[in-house]
């Protein structure tokens, strides 16, 4: 397949990074992702195929992608997610493929996805504490969590990190304990900066637990972290290590310290739309390309004109700040 010219936006940001979300289902309402009940879902038959997924990909990495994350939704509730990473990871030009699960089911599928080649995988936990957990999540499941999180390690997983997002008056009390965590267990905590990406419209700066207190707060009970510099500039995160050399911790300052500058992201929905970001109020439709006998030459055409349209960044710091339509689980985390 020759390659073509890459993906870059108006603001000369190059496109490598793709998302791919595999379901808008999920085993858990997370309250900022999700509504709590009622839930309506892409009826089956609008999801993409694993075949169509492929051709996607196979199109993108022409136009220079070669970073993959599977997410949902949950992705692991996708049936036979394990063939769709094999084939992903077969399509040339695929450098990296990641996960971002919730980790309840992992502890079934584990071996499987790391038979199939995946290596990277978040894991998203927001709380420790079992209480804590069924608040965020409002379903059981911490303790499939843990045990998922140990199956990930046992099958040869390297790196593991885990997400969690941070909420003021919520799990505030969850921070020293995941600081503990990470000291002990050697996984990375990465602490996510609470965004307006929820299904009841309740998101409100003041429960946003800033990645400046959160530093501050682990450094007066572990003492001071030390940063590891930035391997890759367009990771969102920034990583840090407790200077006495035990334990690493993160911080994706979404909102506090916003880092669209460099972002190289865009995300397919499970139903087949392009979002160029986030935080985008307009999407391209794939899917009607992909069934109805479109070529490849017309996606090209799609993604380009995508990227093209990119907004600058997020205004969640702005008056003009619009919530997109679709929640997190819908978009694709
Ligand atoms: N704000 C911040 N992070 C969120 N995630 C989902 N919704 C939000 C939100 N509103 C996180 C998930 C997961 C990652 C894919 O995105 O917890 O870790
Ligand atoms: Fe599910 Fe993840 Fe959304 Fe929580 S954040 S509801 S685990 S998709």
């Amino acid at each position: 397949m020759t390659s073509l010219p890459p993906l870059v936006d108006s603001f000369g940001r190059r496109h490598n990074n793709l998302r791919l979300s595999v379901t808008d289902r999920c085993n858990l309402r997370c309250f900022y992702c999700m509504p709590a009940d009622d839930v309506e879902f892409v009826a089956r038959e609008e999801l993409l195929t694993f075949e169509e997924i492929g051709r996607f990909v196979t199109v993108a990495a022409r136009l220079g992608v070669d970073k993959l994350r599977i997410t949902g939704g949950e992705p692991l509730v996708r049936r036979d997610l394990p063939v769709l990473i094999e084939k992903l990871a077969a399509i040339d030009g695929i450098q990296d493929i990641g996960l971002s699960t919730n980790g309840i089911l992992l502890g079934e599928q584990a071996r499987d996805l790391f038979a199939a080649g995946l290596r990277r995988i978040n894991v998203s936990l927001d709380a420790l504490d079992p209480v804590r957990f069924k608040e965020v999540t409002r379903r059981e499941g911490h303790e499939k969590v843990l045990e998922g999180l140990q199956a990930a390690k046992d099958a040869g997983f390297d790196p593991i990190k885990i997400n969690a997002v941070a909420i003021r008056g919520l799990t505030e009390d969850q921070l020293i304990p995941f600081g503990r965590f990470a000291r002990e267990s050697g996984v990375e905590v990465r602490f996510i900066e609470f965004m307006p990406l929820d299904a009841d419209n309740a998101w409100d700066r003041n429960r946003v637990l800033f990645a400046s207190e959160i530093r501050s707060r682990l450094e007066a009970e572990f003492g001071p972290l030390v940063a590891r510099g930035r391997p890759d500039p367009t990771a969102p995160s920034s990583d840090f290590e407790f200077a006495d050399g035990r334990g690493r911790v993160g911080f994706i300052a979404s909102v506090s310290e916003p880092f669209c500058g460099m972002c190289n992201r865009f995300r397919l929905t499970a139903d087949g739309k392009l979002r160029n970001c986030l935080f985008s109020l307009i999407e391209t439709d794939i899917k009607t390309i992909l069934r109805d006998g479109g070529t490849d030459e017309q996606m090209i055409e799609s993604i380009r004109s995508s990227i093209h349209e990119k907004a600058e960044g997020h205004e969640i710091n702005t008056a003009r700040f619009v919530q997109p339509d679709r929640p997190m689980f819908s978009i694709g985390g």
